[in-house]
């Protein structure tokens, strides 16, 4: 999957406007994840899931900052996130259906907070790059 100029041009505008606001973005995305999908809280049976909580944002920080570093290696994708992939894969062996509900949420939260940027080219080109970050993820199962 490779991606034109405008559609780099989107998606690491996109990212540079997250950057600084990891925590609070990906909190986020993930307090709608879990309300939206509570199945998916059973992978975080571990952590505070209220909302605000430190636990929150230090994940969705965690996972915001992966996908900035993901933006900034269009070209390399998966080998910027090949240590992430091993993880998921063989550790934490998330179901793959799960990955579309997270980038869904990611792709609201981003929408409401940049709304301006998030012109309808950004929107396709981040959704492709958020299927491309989520196929990299799901790349090692067995
Ligand atoms: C851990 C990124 C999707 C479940 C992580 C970490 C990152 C990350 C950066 C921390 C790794 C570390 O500590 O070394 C991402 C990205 C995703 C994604 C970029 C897709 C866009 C998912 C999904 C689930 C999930 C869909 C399950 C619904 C977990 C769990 C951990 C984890 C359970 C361990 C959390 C902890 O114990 O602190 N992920 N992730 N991830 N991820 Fe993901």
């Amino acid at each position: 999957m490779t991606f034109s100029p405008i559609e780099k041009e989107a998606i690491i505008g996109v990212a540079d406007k997250v950057a600084g606001h990891e925590d609070a973005i990906g909190a986020e995305a993930l307090e709608r994840l879990f309300c939206c999908f509570p199945q998916t809280k059973t992978y975080f049976s571990h952590l505070d899931l209220s909302h605000g909580s430190k636990d929150l944002k230090r994940h969705g920080g965690n996972v915001m900052r992966a996908i900035g570093t993901a933006a900034h290696h269009l070209g390399d994708i998966d080998h910027a996130l090949s240590t992430l992939s091993d993880l998921h894969a063989q550790k934490l062996r998330v179901d793959p259906g799960n990955f579309k509900m997270l980038t869904h949420c990611i792709l609201v939260t981003v929408a409401i907070h940049f709304c301006e940027e998030f012109t309808p080219v950004a929107h396709a080109a981040l959704d492709k790059f958020l299927c491309k970050v989520s196929s990299v993820l799901v790349s090692k199962y067995r």
